[in-house]
């Protein structure tokens, strides 16, 4: 597989870009950061989980449009590639200053799981998948997670990162909220289910960060002590409520059980890339 490069090309396409980046130029990063291998990881997987957050709504953007979902929310969802991309670059700069990015292998191919395959096409629902996948489950969980990485960060570089980015996921979030009100006529009991399926294994895509080894909280990165129940505690009160609030019934029995001690975590963008 390749390594995770990323490139720009400058010209009328970095000039087209300048006035939503120009936030980062702004940032203190003449800040003097210690060369730590933990949150090199941790910045490098989040560039990458950034990136395919943007691939997952471009995909997201196309399914709204084949669905015939409001203007407005398909704008939307093609504008959130754009802070995506921003914030890839937030991410890689982060890494970079923490000593250098550490060597990635991707596959570019697979960013973004497709929806089920279906007979008749069903473009409502498979467009209320992606969106429950990436907006309902992996931008909501995002929001609290960033917040209590930027409060635990010990650095005014990183927490101005991590806040200025926790901005953006907040609005990719309630973009799912819209999304299934808007949808809600058209979806019946079985469409419902199907999606409380979906969500719930995308929370169940997550239960690998809840495994591995602890480390203490810093410069981006959460220790297992403040993540898993700042975690559970996402998956319940961002997540479940507001699905069931929408009849779309997660049973939070089905999901895994949360750990008392995991992992290294990242202040990524919690969206499950690859299929
Ligand atoms: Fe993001
Ligand atoms: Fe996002």
């Amino acid at each position: 597989m390749p390594a995770f490069e990323l490139a720009a090309i400058g010209g009328p396409w970095g000039r087209r870009l300048a006035p939503r980046r120009a936030w980062l130029d702004q940032l203190p990063w003449h800040e003097p950061l210690p060369r730590a291998d933990d949150a090199r990881i941790v910045w490098t997987q989040t560039a990458f989980s950034e990136y395919a957050s943007a691939a997952a709504f471009a995909e997201v953007a196309s399914a709204l449009l084949a669905a015939g979902a409001p203007i407005d929310l398909v704008a939307a969802a093609g504008d959130f590639v754009v802070d995506e991309i921003v914030h890839t670059e937030a991410a890689a700069r982060v890494a970079t200053a923490l000593g250098g990015a550490v060597a990635l292998e991707v596959d570019l191919t697979r960013l973004v799981r497709p929806p089920t395959p279906r007979a008749d096409g069903a473009p409502l629902l498979a467009a209320a998948e992606l969106v429950v996948r990436t907006s309902c489950v992996g931008e909501a969980l995002t929001v609290p997670m960033l917040k209590l990485a930027a409060r635990l960060a010990g650095s005014a570089l990183i927490e101005a990162v991590l806040t200025r980015i926790v901005a953006d996921e907040a609005s990719h979030g309630q973009l799912g909220w819209w999304f299934l009100d808007w949808a809600a006529p058209r979806l019946d009991d079985a469409a419902r289910a199907h999606l409380a399926g979906v969500a719930g294994d995308a929370i169940r895509a997550f239960a690998p960060l809840l495994g591995g080894s602890c480390t203490d909280s810093g410069l981006g990165v959460v220790g297992c002590d403040r993540y898993d129940p700042a975690f559970a505690d996402a998956v319940s009160r961002a997540v479940v409520d507001p699905l069931a609030a929408r009849g779309i019934a997660v049973r939070l029995a089905d999901l895994p059980a949360f750990p008392p001690a995991a992992p290294v975590t990242a202040p990524q963008e919690l969206a499950p890339a690859g299929a």
